[in-house]
């Protein structure tokens, strides 16, 4: 059977991967409310459509933090992306590429940065960033990321810790021993391969990331690179004021695709608190949940400029490898135009709030 959709690729990838890897991208936190609502609450919004307004033509093309872009759909960062097959983030890559969205190299990948930006020289590439203990590091990571021509940091603040994930936790969830986390390298390396050895990537991202960093090293980070710093994982309007405050460009509203901490609300029910705080002052985004191109279009009329998706992508990796995640980007894409086509809206600045309603108003009727 042919597969149409996003669900149509997960059902294909849970009957193809190992279970060891398959837990790893599937679970969320604790017992997975969140992870079930990034993906419900946006069926709380309906689409207000308008008709008769010469819908021949649809353009997704949009800017984003200066990128000039064919569509607002990209690549989430997700950490060890070969293990779902051996095209891993490069293939992911020329797959956002293919579309002309945005890809967002995870530091836990198992290809080198460098070695992504060489095979993918005209995907708009974004770094996402952790803080280490050893400042040096993390300083490294980021000069070998401007150096590779990557175009904003973006610095991932909800995970001092990683997450309860109960099923990672049973398995006993290790990287397979052919793969590695290749973005360290030296000491750096051989200390993730021990760790590896023994008790697995939990342990050795428990002992490097530093929990003790506050938005002073924000300020810092802003000042140390020369690219535009984008914040992912804020969820409050509090938050969302300090990222402002600190001189960052971006948010990415995110729960980490429900994978931190259990019970917190879904991107999407956060997006208008925080565009409504900031949404002047920077360039809002959002992960979490997006599944198809209504999800997209209700995002961008709630103030998003850009969304971008995670395990849908590993999901089309673990089906056919490169080919199978441009098919996931391009049926998302393909969903999107058809939502434009069909609700009135010609060009993504078209696409504003008055076109949704959330389900509360209608209960009131
Ligand atoms: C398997 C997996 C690995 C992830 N690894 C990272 C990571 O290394 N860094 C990061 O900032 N976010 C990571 N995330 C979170 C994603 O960037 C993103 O927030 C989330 O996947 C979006 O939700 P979705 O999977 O529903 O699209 C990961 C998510 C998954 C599912």
């Amino acid at each position: 059977m042919a597969l149409v959709c996003v669900e149509d690729y997960e059902k294909e990838a849970l009957r193809s991967i190992p279970k060891n890897a398959l837990d790893y991208y599937r679970s969320g936190a604790g017992n997975e409310f969140s992870l079930s609502l990034n993906v419900e609450a946006f069926k709380r919004w309906r689409i207000l459509p308008r008709f008769l307004r010469d819908v021949g033509g649809v353009n997704t093309a949009c800017n984003v933090l200066g990128c000039r872009l064919s569509t607002p759909i990209g690549v989430a960062p997700t950490a060890m992306q070969r293990m779902a097959h051996d095209d891993g983030e490069i293939g992911n890559a020329l797959s956002a590429g293919k579309i002309g969205g945005i890809f967002i190299l995870s530091t836990l990948s198992t290809t080198p940065l460098e070695e992504v930006a060489a095979a993918a020289p005209n995907t708009i590439k974004w770094f996402q960033l952790y803080i280490y203990k050893d400042r040096s590091l993390t300083e490294s990571m980021v000069r070998r990321a401007e150096k590779a021509g990557y175009k904003a940091i973006v610095l991932t603040i909800d995970a001092p810790y990683f997450g309860a994930r109960r099923a990672d936790a049973r398995n006993k969830f290790k990287l397979p021993p052919h793969l590695g986390l290749l973005n360290f390298q030296g000491d750096q390396a051989n200390s993730v391969k021990s760790m590896e050895g023994s008790s697995g990537i939990n342990e050795y991202v428990t002992r490097q990331f530093d929990p003790a960093i506050t938005w002073t090293d924000v300020s810092w980070l802003v000042k140390f690179t020369k690219l535009p710093v984008v914040v992912k994982g804020v969820l409050t309007r509090e938050d969302a004021l300090l990222a402002r405050n600190c001189g960052c460009k971006g948010i990415i509203v995110s729960n980490h695709g429900a994978r931190q901490l259990d019970s917190v609300p879904a991107s999407i029910e956060v997006l208008p608190t925080i565009v409504d705080a900031v949404g002047n002052d920077m360039t809002i985004m959002l992960d979490g949940g997006v599944r198809q191109g209504t999800d997209v279009f209700k995002a961008l009329a709630l103030g998003a400029k850009a969304v971008f998706m995670g395990r849908p992508l590993v999901w089309g990796l673990a089906v056919n490898g490169q080919k199978g995640a441009e098919h996931v980007l391009e049926l998302v894409q393909r969903d999107l135009e058809l939502t434009m086509k069909l609700s009135g809206c010609v060009n993504i600045s078209d696409i504003t709030q008055e076109y949704v309603a959330h389900e509360s108003q209608f209960s009131k009727l």
